[in-house]
């Protein structure tokens, strides 16, 4: 009887592997971070500091032919996942410059028009919600769109767009080809790790990984893209400095609900992008107020207006209000936007009418 394939099984095997700067084995040398299996298809993570892709590929290449021979195995694919620097208990050999070097300009990705984010300083508060939903009123006003979950510890685009249950594939040339929802590419940490795991990953991993989402993806294969959204995860963090430093952005979208304690946070998002010479392109206010389906009475559960008069303060446009409505959850917890399936509806109108003012600020 055919035993089960396992993590420790495909680990032991990568065992025999041999990490070219230590002399150890792969596995005891820290470089595989992670090994999901999901129906004989194994997928292993190994983290390579940066410029040494071109020696680690053989060691790719090792890792594929040592998991290939284990029985049960379908398909197995590494990916190298770029570190920035050492880490651990390891000396610099030379003296760190007193600067450290700057790190190298933008690049925009060629056949995508613009880039543009979804942030906010607080969690919580319906960047992804607004995400899909702008993406959506875009597509619906004819762009080519796509959608880049830059949020590595907490996805939710597989979510809110829905996931066939499918693995991305590959192209040619190693790209991981982005999934098709609702007429839009779609690329997340969600369609790649299983549901429920969690992703343990430091720091510099978190750079790579981002950096991954953006350039070893096929996300033009098919066609040029007018849009690329790219829905942040709370905080100024890596995964917004990576952002910034990888490509040129058309610009961001600060969302907040209109509670103070958003609020503060999503100062501090303008800040962090003023800081980099990002655009600010408005501020939307979400769960803006609630109506009660019953009596009709409304509601400002956090409040209402200040992310309008923050917006003034720092002189950057206003683009909008969304109210609290149970609708834009649910359509979201099922993999629809509530603009694709309730076109007719108030807040499909009122994505639809940010979506239109941001066209008119974004560089022709
Ligand atoms: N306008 C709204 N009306 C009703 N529910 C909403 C609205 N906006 C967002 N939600 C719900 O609030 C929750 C948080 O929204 P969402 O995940 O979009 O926030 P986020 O800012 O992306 O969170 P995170 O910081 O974790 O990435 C979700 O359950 C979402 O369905
Ligand atoms: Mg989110």
């Amino acid at each position: 009887m055919l035993k089960k394939l396992s993590e420790k099984k495909v680990r032991a095997a990568l065992e025999t592997v041999l990490h070219p700067k230590t002399g150890k084995s792969i596995v005891s040398s820290g470089a595989i971070s992670d090994v999901t299996i999901s129906d004989g298809m194994v997928n292993i993570t190994m983290q390579i500091d940066q410029g040494t892709a071109g020696i680690m590929d053989g060691v790719r290449k090792k890792c594929d032919e040592a998991v290939a021979k284990l029985s049960g195995v379908k398909s197995v694919r590494t990916v190298m996942t770029a570190h920035s620097g050492k880490t651990g208990q390891d000396k610099p050999s030379r003296p760190m410059p007193a600067t450290p070097p700057a790190p190298p300009a933008p690049k925009p990705i060629p056949g995508i028009k613009h880039i543009l984010a979804i942030a906010s300083g607080k969690g919580g508060v319906g960047k992804s919600t607004t995400s899909i939903n702008l993406a959506a009123s875009f597509s619906k006003l004819g762009l080519k769109i796509g959608i880049m979950d830059c949020d590595i510890y907490g996805p939710s685009v597989q979510r809110m767009l829905g996931n066939d249950g499918g693995k991305p594939d590959f192209t040619s040339n190693d790209m991981i080809k982005p999934v098709e929802r609702h007429g839009m590419k779609a690329m997340s940490m969600g369609y790649l790790i299983p549901e429920g795991r969690a992703t343990v990953w430091r720091g510099p991993m978190v750079i790579g990984a981002v950096q991954q989402l953006l350039n070893g993806v096929a996300w033009t294969d098919d066609g040029d893209l007018d849009i690329l959204i790219v829905d942040l995860p709370p905080g100024t963090g890596d995964a917004q400095l990576t952002l910034v430093q990888t490509v040129p952005l058309s610009g961001v979208v600060i969302v907040s609900t209109p509670q103070d304690i958003a609020l503060i946070d999503a100062r501090k998002a303008y800040d962090m992008f003023s800081k980099t010479s990002t655009p600010v392109l408005g501020m939307i206010e979400n769960m803006s107020m609630f109506i009660c389906p019953k009596c009709g009475e409304r509601s400002d559960i956090f409040g209402h207006g200040g992310a309008r008069e923050t917006a003034k303060e720092k002189g950057i446009p206003f683009l909008g209000e969304i109210p609290l409505h149970m609708d834009i959850r649910t359509h979201a917890d099922e993999g629809t936007p509530i603009v694709l399936t309730a076109p007719d509806s108030p807040h499909a109108e009122a994505y639809l009418s940010i979506a239109k003012s941001l066209m008119a600020k974004m560089p022709d």
